[in-house]
């Protein structure tokens, strides 16, 4: 495992009558994903991107595509969000019938494949389906909105993962999404974590550019030396 940390600034806390901007912006910083939150009022209490925003964001990106599908029924729509230009496609272990089958249909299209758990949602859920996945995103909010504060069960849930991830050679990335900053960046990439979503801490203040490094350079000073 790299010990790079990558930052995955979260478009949801961004103008959104602006995105073009706040791509370059957080691009032109560093940025190694851009997080995209797609919310369909029915898995989560709000409704926000879809697969149209998504095609307009792909002209524009020149960083992938990490896209955090809070919906029910992916086997039913995935194929619109892989159609629609996504990298890396998330899906919530809760909201899927059949999730073997998605990350299947997700790496036949090309793209990479993640697995979301909720903060109630326990790291043993994921045995079968780790040696398949190249991410795994720890939720440590409850989903449906940015500005949330940080769930402290997420760092012991992090850890262990890597534990599981380790024990069985895959390849995933863990992520972890939800009131990530300068703060609680140290306390996830300490258990393992490798990619940080952050929306309000990058995109509320008033350079975000310099706020996601300083995140990044937080949450790389906590990881272990090997
Ligand atoms: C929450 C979303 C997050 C959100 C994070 O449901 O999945 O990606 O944008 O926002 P912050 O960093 O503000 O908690
Ligand atoms: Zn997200």
């Amino acid at each position: 495992m790299s010990d790079r940390i990558l930052m995955a600034p979260s478009l949801l806390s961004a103008d959104f009558t602006r995105l073009a901007e706040a791509v370059s912006l957080v691009e032109g910083a560093g940025a190694d994903f851009l997080h995209v939150d797609v919310m369909d009022g029915h898995f989560v209490p709000n409704l926000t991107i879809g697969p149209p925003i998504i095609r307009a964001l792909k002209r524009v990106a020149t960083r992938p595509l990490d896209v955090h599908l809070m919906i029910d029924d992916a086997d039913a729509t995935v194929d619109w969000y892989l159609d629609a230009g996504a990298d890396w496609v998330t899906v919530h272990v809760e909201a899927c019938d059949h999730l073997h089958r998605v990350v299947q249909r997700i790496h036949a299209a090309g793209a990479k494949a993640g697995v979301a758990l909720n903060p109630a949602t326990p790291a043993s859920i994921l045995e079968e389906i780790l040696p398949e996945l190249d991410l795994v995103l720890v939720m440590s909010v409850n989903p449906g909105f940015g500005g949330q504060a940080y769930i402290p069960s997420a760092a012991p849930k992090v850890a262990a993962i890597a534990a599981m991830i380790a024990a069985c050679g895959s390849r995933a990335l863990i992520e972890v999404d939800g009131g990530i900053d300068e703060t609680t960046a140290p306390l996830v990439t300490a258990a393992g974590a490798r990619v940080l979503v952050a929306g309000n801490a990058v995109f509320g203040r008033p350079d975000p550019g310099a706020a996601l490094n300083a995140i990044r350079d937080a949450g790389q000073a906590a990881v272990p030396r090997g």
